[in-house]
């Protein structure tokens, strides 16, 4: 939810620490706040605005002194509001130690009394403070030693962590720690990184180190030590970041979402690459599927609508009786799981908490696991028995356009594989579908180049106060994909229903002039003469209909044409346009489009 960068080396680290802070930004933009350590045993330099970066960077002129080692954050808020003393960085009552943190710590109640009783002052009404306070006293107790200091804390806190410190008396250390939330350490040459995300460091150094739960990171511009939380030091996982600088700028486009949704065939042709006819025995040796009577998909959000897609295509291609559960609800209700059940928890970022959750319960119930992730080297993944990447690349945008594009792809790869090992899957059927998936990011192409239209077409809708997405079979978690990002984006009522549900109720919503996007099924197909009747049920009460088609419609009052797939895969043709929708309107409502007001790209906390 938050956004931490630690910098240690050579350059100045106001810049390195200002850039990471600008590509970790997307996980939340309550207030931003930097400490330097400048001269040992001198108090610490701290700067801190609520608001996005920009107002942090506008009041830092020439005075910033010359320090080479510093941390930064992003805040997304959780405890206390959005204002400058609730900003990160959090100082003891000395100024001389600094402290920032993704997560939320549970017990800080009860460990702000007792420090307070101590004499310690607090500023803020952060959960954050009480560990600046704490280690302070813990850094005392173990005569100055930051890290050990650090693992004594990381043992008294509950909930969820990553933290980073930095002490005015060894200005050049930085020492990390975490637990459910994620922290990567940057190797670079005579420079070092601490941060959420490889983002953070990619133009500097493409070599990251994992770190496991509980684990302590002590970092100077030439060192690395990894500890667990006894002090044993542990060897270090070193991998290559796979994508470059450039992925995580704009290059050329108004908003990172926009390119995002242009980004899509080559996101999609990634995902599939190698994979179509078969999945890769690297992916899928960790996981036997022998005697599995069960899969239960768990997600948040955008992640979840596409593991809606997945379930029609599991249940059909391997027969085999699906859940889709929100993770948030599931792990809280001790559902019937064991052995025979397989967990696909689908995740871009790897790190949504609830999904952890979710997959850790099903896991200490016997559940195997076969994970869908964007991330590498994310919790999720991590924990997994096997994961199925998808190949989106780095997605800034806090809406999620190409991640759920490659989640559908991987659906349709992971129902395939196992409608294959179950011998479920007709012959003729699976290869059809393998050479339409093959022409996948062609026609996702193809439907690119017809947004223009779509775009003038929205701002004509851009004072209706509401909209409603209609959709039948794959067309239905589509709607409800639709109606989601013009929510988050457009702040617009919208809801996506499915097409046969409309006369239970949702019809009494529609009146004179209401926009209904109506997702068709394919051309000729039963389905789609029961959406053509939805639809006349809605025009005759004064809806106007916009339909996303693969054939021309006489009751629609606007039509974007799609190209002609199996019915599975026009999930993944037909979204694009709701993306396009989405994007559109937020731009013509003046809004925010990459960092919609409220949300984080990464939730981190329940
Ligand atoms: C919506 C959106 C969110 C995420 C959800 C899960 O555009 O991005 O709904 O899909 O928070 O996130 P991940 O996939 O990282 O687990």
């Amino acid at each position: 939810m938050c956004g931490i960068v630690g910098y240690t080396g050579k350059e100045l680290a106001l810049t390195p620490v200002l850039e990471g802070l600008r590509r970790l930004e997307y996980r939340g933009y309550d207030s931003a706040g930097i400490a330097l350590a400048v001269n040992a045993g001198e108090k610490l330099w701290i700067e801190k605005r609520a608001g996005k970066l920009g107002n942090l960077e506008e009041i830092l002129g020439d005075s910033v002194p010359k320090s080479h080692s510093g941390i930064g954050h992003t805040r997304w808020a959780t405890h206390g509001g959005p204002t400058d003393e609730n900003a990160h960085p959090h100082l003891d009552n000395e100024g001389k130690l600094a402290l920032i943190h993704n997560g939320i710590i549970e017990n800080y109640i009860e460990l702000r009394a007792e420090l307070e009783k101590r004499g310690h002052v607090f500023k803020s009404e952060t959960d954050t403070e009480s560990v600046a306070h704490l280690l302070s006293d813990a850094r005392k107790s173990h005569k100055g030693d930051l890290a050990a200091a650090m693992r004594e804390v990381c043992k008294q806190l509950r909930g969820s962590f990553t933290l980073l410190a930095i002490h005015s008396d060894e200005p050049g250390r930085i020492v990390g720690a975490r637990r459910n939330s994620p922290l990567v350490v940057g190797v670079g040459d005579g420079e070092n990184f601490l941060a959420s995300d490889v983002s953070a460091f990619i133009s500097h150094t493409k070599r990251a180190l994992e770190l496991g739960q509980d684990e302590i990171a002590d970092i100077t511009a030439d060192s690395i030590v990894i500890t667990d939380l006894s002090g044993k030091v542990l060897p270090h996982n070193e991998y290559e970041i796979s994508w470059d600088a450039s992925a995580a700028e704009r290059g050329g486009y108004e908003h990172f979402m926009l390119k995002e949704i242009f980004e899509q065939p080559k996101a999609i042709a990634d995902t599939l690459l190698g994979r179509i006819t078969g999945l890769d025995g690297e992916v899928t040796k960790g996981i036997n599927l022998d005697g599995i009577d069960k899969v239960v998909i768990v997600a948040c959000g955008t992640a979840y609508n596409a593991g809606l897609v997945g379930k029609y295509a599991i249940e059909k291609w391997a027969n085999i009786s699906v859940d889709v559960e929100l993770a948030s609800e599931y792990r809280y209700r001790e559902p019937a799981v064991d052995s025979k059940t397989l967990l696909v928890p689908i995740s871009q970022s790897g790190e949504t908490m609830d999904t952890l959750m979710a997959m850790r319960y099903a896991k200490e119930h016997g559940a195997r696991v076969f994970a869908v992730c964007n991330t590498n080297g994310s919790t999720i993944p991590r924990e997994s028995d096997a994961v199925l990447y998808t190949h989106a690349g780095p997605e800034i945008a806090v809406a999620s356009t190409k991640a759920f594009e490659t989640q559908l792809v991987a659906m349709y790869l992971l129902a395939l594989h196992l409608g294959r090992v179950r011998g479920t899957i007709d012959k003729k059927l699976m290869v059809q579908i393998e050479a339409e998936l093959a022409e996948l990011p062609a026609k996702v192409e193809q439907v690119l180049e017809t947004v223009e239209p779509l775009r003038a077409l929205t701002r004509k809708f851009k004072d209706s106060t509401s909209m409603l997405f209609l959709g039948r079979h794959v067309g239905f978690p589509v709607a409800l994909e639709g109606a989601l990002k013009l929510k988050e984006l457009a702040y617009m009522h919208a809801e996506g229903f499915a097409g046969g549900e409309l006369k239970h109720g949702p019809i009494a919503l529609i009146d004179e002039g209401t926009p209904v996007i109506a997702i068709m099924p394919a051309e000729g197909s039963l389905l789609a003469e029961k959406m053509a009747s939805n639809i006349q049920e809605v025009k005759a009460r004064g809806a106007v209909i916009i339909a996303i088609a693969d054939a021309p419609l006489a009751s629609a009052d606007h039509l974007v044409r799609i190209p002609k797939t199996h019915e599975f895969l026009a999930a993944v043709l037909a979204v694009v346009p709701l993306q396009v929708i989405a994007y559109e309107m937020a731009v013509a409502r003046g809004n925010d489009v990459d960092q919609p007001r409220n949300l984080a790209k990464s939730v981190t906390v329940e």
